[in-house]
Order: structure tokens, then sequence, then C-alpha cells
């Protein structure tokens, strides 16, 4: 079995089948990248996996344990991180501020609601290592929603890398980026995945080609195909769907 393994999943919206029968699979110190054109199924899959929406079959599995019924918290709790782009960020809060809470938020019923000194501590500790490893150490004392984009993203993923995830689950982690922050973005993430299992969502090809050890493209709801960059690469079907050139196999019609 797989260290991180999504089998089966579906969901429905009405008539459209948006995830249909999707199964994937990560395992530590890999980057699988998921791409696929605009309304392929993408965040719903992120959405099923990190928990906001249910799905109506199929199982969701990290590190030997089901968390396919488990709660938002419960799954972040069990190993398993999303990023949020941004909208997790405390905007009027400093950078050192987020992390700190973020850090206080995962650091388990032993801090928890304790005020005590000898916590604030680690806690710091905590707080410095998440700003250096995202390259933010400089803008610690930077009001966060002041921060330009880039830096507002690698706090996104600091957060995120505050409750020790086995699975970091990034949705579109460039979006929105200059080809400079990208970059940087990039090899944040390719030191990220010597720890962690990765499930990277990205428009971007070029990172996407950079980062990734396995790709799956999703096409209406579906796996299209799953293999290493150089066979996702010259897959006349893949460079169908993104040229526009023909309709993908099996589309609707
Ligand atoms: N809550 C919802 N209710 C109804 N339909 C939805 C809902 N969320 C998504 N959909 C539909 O499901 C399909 C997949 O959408 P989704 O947002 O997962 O695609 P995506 O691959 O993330 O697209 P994009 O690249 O534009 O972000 C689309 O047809 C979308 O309109
Ligand atoms: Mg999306």
């Amino acid at each position: 079995m797989s260290f991180f393994q999504v089998e089966g999943l579906v969901k429905r919206f009405g008539a459209l089948l948006a995830t249909d029968h999707v199964s994937l699979a990560v395992q530590p110190g890999e980057i699988h990248a998921l791409i696929g054109p605009n309304g392929a199924g993408k965040s719903t899959l992120v959405n099923l996996i990190s928990g906001p929406m249910p799905p109506d079959a199929g199982r969701v599995r990290l590190d030997g344990r089901d968390l396919t019924r488990l709660p938002m918290h419960a799954r972040v709790r069990a190993g398993l991180s999303r990023c949020f782009q941004i909208t997790s960020i405390f905007r009027e809060a400093t950078v050192r501020d987020n992390l700190l809470l973020a850090a206080q938020a995962h650091a388990g019923a032993s801090f928890g609601l304790l005020r005590d000194r000898r916590h604030e501590r680690p806690l710091a500790e905590t707080a410095q290592a998440l700003a250096e490893r995202v390259g933010l150490a400089a803008d610690q004392h930077r009001v966060a929603g002041t921060l330009p984009h880039g830096a507002q993203r690698k706090l996104d993923v600091a957060l995120a890398l505050a409750a020790r995830p086995k699975l970091l689950l990034l949705d579109e982690p460039m979006a929105g980026m200059g080809p400079e922050d990208s970059e940087r973005m990039t090899e944040l993430i390719q030191q990220l995945k010597t720890d962690m299992a990765i499930l990277l969502i990205e428009h971007d090809m070029k990172a996407v080609f950079a980062l990734a050890d396995r790709i799956s493209v999703l096409v209406y709801g579906r796996v299209l195909v799953s293999g290493d960059v150089d066979a996702i690469r010259g897959n006349p079907q893949v460079q169908a769907v993104y040229l526009g050139t023909e309709e993908p196999a099996g589309a609707p019609a």
C-alpha cells in the first residue's frame, strides 16, 4: 500500500460527475503533480482530500490510516496539511505573529492553552525555523498584508508547514506569481520534498515539469494518464488537451 493513497473517489454536483473514480498515490520524498484544464475537477479533488467536502464514494488513506470520514482538523492532525492560497493569513498581524499562532495551534495538548513562560521559547524557535525555511527570516516584523504577493504565498506555505505534515497539498502555489517568484517557490517546494510527500496542483507547466516525479492529468473529472515527466510531455492525448486541437478521449458529447 502506498504512503498516501486516494482510491476511487467520486463526487457529483447534481448531474455533473466532477470527480469520476479518481485514484492516485504519493510516496514520501515524492512530488505528484495534478494538472488539467479549467473545470477538470482539480480543486474539487483537493476539497475531497483535505476534508471540507465529503466524497460520494472512495477512500483517502495516509500512512495506514483511513481519513475519508474525518473532519478537516483531524486530517491535519493525522498529517495532511494544505495551503489555502493566502486566505489563512492574518493580514493585520506580523509575519512572526502569524507563525507563532500557527506554531501554537499545532503544538498539541502540552502547550494548548497554557500561558506558561517555559513554553514561549519552543514556539519562538519553531516560528523562527519556519521563517527561515521559507525564506522570510528578514521579513518577520512586517505586517503580513503589506508583503508582496510572492512573500504572502511563502507565508501561506509556512503556515501549512507548522502542522508538520506528512503530506502537503499545494493548490496552485504559483498562481498570480511572476517568473521570479515562481522560480523561488519552485526551489522552496523542491527543498520540502525531502521531508514529506507533496501533491501539487499547478497550471505553471514549467514548474510542474521541473518538480514532479509523477504527473497525473485530470480531464472531465477523470485521470486521463499518469506517468513521469517524459511520458506526459510526449503524450499526444495530453498535448491535444492542452493545445485544444481535439476533444480528449472519453469527453462527454
Ligand atoms: N460546489 C460546486 N457546485 C456545483 N458545481 C461545482 C462546484 N464546485 C465545482 N463545480 C463544478 O465542478 C467542475 C470541476 O470544478 P473544479 O473547480 O474542481 O475544477 P478545477 O480543475 O479546479 O478548475 P480550475 O482550473 O478552473 O481551477 C466544474 O464544472 C465546476 O463548475
Ligand atoms: Mg481549481
